[in-house]
């Protein structure tokens, strides 16, 4: 974990999803098959390329940047190259700056890589997932590639092929619970165990958007009950019928 101190009052700014997200694999909560695999490459190095694929707010991010600071420690700001979906990702990036990055010598320990990690694959064109397609096998002896998506069927088949598949799933409602109660504590958060319940409800098995709602209840509230977590749901603007479906079935069960 980040920071677990006590800090109420002291950093509302910062978010919780931020502040809270764990920096060794072994913190990550759920999905106990991918999290071991991910931790037995953390400790005998020799990173495979990667796909890591499932819904949001399970931890694929925060799992392969773990991953990586565990691997690269201290050579992590030189030996990683993070692109995510904000940066220019075409065919001309892929080109130059991965090629670049892949072509620049580093001394590594035995069975460590340089790290291309590519943040929300699946909106990569395919033209920049063709070119990444020979760059991942010209420097596969010094640069590895670690992909995470939503779904891996979206990566094209080439791709999926040269990497090895991990799967995350929803978190289940007792992996997000126990991770709310960390955090309530930390952050003196007072609460009933209802409004606990409607943010687990709420959040569907995605821990960013049950940290989210946490720390929003209790900025807007100060008190997390089921009225109050209510209330932040309402007032925040839903665009998808996902979103809606949900508000629909909370409003029915409360
Ligand atoms: N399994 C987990 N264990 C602990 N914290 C988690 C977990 N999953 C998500 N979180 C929390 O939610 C935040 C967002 O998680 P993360 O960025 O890893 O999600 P993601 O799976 O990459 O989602 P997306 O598909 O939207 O990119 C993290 O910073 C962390 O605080
Ligand atoms: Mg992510």
């Amino acid at each position: 974990m980040a920071s677990s101190s006590s800090s109420a009052g002291s950093s509302y700014d910062i978010p919780w999803v931020e502040k809270y997200r764990p920096s060794k694999v072994a913190d990550i909560v759920g999905n106990e098959d991918a999290i071991s695999r991910l931790q037995v490459i953390a400790t005998q190095g020799n990173l495979p390329n990667l796909i890591l694929s499932g819904p949001p707010g399970t931890g694929k991010t925060t799992s392969i940047l773990a991953l990586a600071h565990e691997l690269l420690g201290p050579s992590y700001k030189d030996a990683v190259l993070e692109l995510n979906a904000s940066d220019e990702r075409g065919i001309d990036v892929v080109r130059n700056k991965i090629k670049m990055f892949a072509q620049m010598k580093l001394t590594l320990p035995p069975g460590r890589h340089k790290i291309v990690i590519l943040d929300e694959a699946d909106s990569m064109t395919s033209g920049a997932q063709q070119a990444l397609r020979r760059t991942m096998e010209i420097y596969s002896q010094t640069t590895r590639f670690a992909l995470a998506c939503n779904t891996s069927s979206k990566v094209i088949e080439p791709i999926q092929s040269r990497c090895a598949l991990v799967r995350f799933s929803r978190l289940s409602d007792q992996e997000i619970l126990g991770r709310l109660m960390v955090v309530v504590e930390a952050e003196k958060v007072p609460y009933v165990p209802e409004g606990l319940e409607a943010i687990i409800f709420t959040a569907d098995g995605d821990m960013r958007q049950a940290l989210n709602n946490l720390q929003a209840t209790y900025s807007g509230f100060r008190f997390v009950n089921q009225e109050n977590v209510f209330k932040v749901r309402t007032s925040r603007f839903c665009s998808n019928k996902w979103c809606l479906y949900n508000e629909q079935q909370y409003v029915s069960v409360i």
